[in-house]
């Protein structure tokens, strides 16, 4: 990854400071984005003992401007964008009956549109630039298995599924963009975990109901994603992998 640019939304913490110290470690320039400054800066300090080069950028990825913003500043730092993982996400567990608009809006802003404003920013630089890059969206397997309490979360993550395998076509076709995703299951040490597990016996509970008897971690998603933005991944496109520890087989497998 030496050389190449990527943008990860939502890196400073969780899955997204993982994928960023991976790609720093494999000698990456990464530009972490997110809403708080704070949070920004400890994870900068953290990666910045790797290899790769990082810059920060405080955004809010529901604010268009905010994503035009992330490439110029990525653009000032580095002079290139490569890829970007469109990780930002937001969620909580509300019985559909009960979530109000505002909650409704939130969850779709930070997740769909959100994923839509930065994967277009950076779009229309590329194209611009004759350039060629790569995309990787987060998705969930609840975007199609379903689950209860995520309506908000699970009809977005349906969408930016929808976006990636539209912009795969559209994009792959006329400018050599890749675009793919990642399903994680449960994954240890990140908001996701922290918000849709209601106590540690309900994660034990889960833990035993998945075929490999553990959560995924930030660092194994990490490595999902550093092989999708790698060369040996040149001709994966409009994908999605999931890696949920065969969680969502759990049918066929009692
Ligand atoms: C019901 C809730 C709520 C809850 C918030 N709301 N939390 N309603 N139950 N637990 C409602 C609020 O009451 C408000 O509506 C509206 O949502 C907006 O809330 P705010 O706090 O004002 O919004 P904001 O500060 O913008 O925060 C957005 C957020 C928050 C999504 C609510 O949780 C957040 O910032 N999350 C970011 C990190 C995150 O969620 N990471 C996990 C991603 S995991 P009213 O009507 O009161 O005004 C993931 C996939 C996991 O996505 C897959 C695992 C298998």
């Amino acid at each position: 990854m030496k050389g190449q640019t990527i943008i990860v939304t939502g890196g400073s913490s969780g899955m997204g400071k993982a994928m960023a110290s991976r790609f720093a470690q494999a000698g990456a320039q990464v530009v972490i984005t997110g809403r708080t400054q704070e949070k920004l800066k400890e994870a900068q300090q953290e990666i910045e003992t790797f290899e790769g080069q990082i810059v920060t950028v405080q955004m809010d990825v529901r604010q268009p401007q905010d994503a035009v913003r992330m490439v110029q500043e990525a653009v000032d730092a580095f002079g290139r964008i490569d890829a970007l993982v469109n990780n930002a996400a937001g969620n909580f567990l509300c019985a559909a009956e009960d979530l109000s608009v505002n909650g409704w809006n939130a969850v779709i802003n930070i997740v769909l549109n959100g994923t839509f404003y930065c994967s277009q920013a950076v779009g229309k630089h590329w194209i611009a630039a004759g350039a060629k890059g790569s995309i990787l969206n987060m998705v969930a397997t609840y975007a199609w298995d379903a689950g209860p309490g995520v309506i908000h979360s699970a009809s977005a993550k349906a969408g930016v599924l929808a976006m990636t395998r539209t912009l795969a076509v559209e994009w792959g076709h006329k400018y050599g963009i890749r675009v793919n995703a990642i399903a994680p299951g449960m994954i240890e040490r990140t908001g996701g975990a922290e918000r849709l597990l209601a106590s540690p016996d309900a994660a034990e509970e889960l833990k035993q109901s998945i075929p490999l008897h553990r959560f995924g971690t930030p660092e194994e998603i990490a490595g999902l994603a550093a092989f999708l933005l790698s060369p040996d991944a040149a001709y994966i496109n409009g994908a999605c992998y999931t890696m949920d520890g065969g969680q969502s087989l759990h049918q066929t497998f009692l």
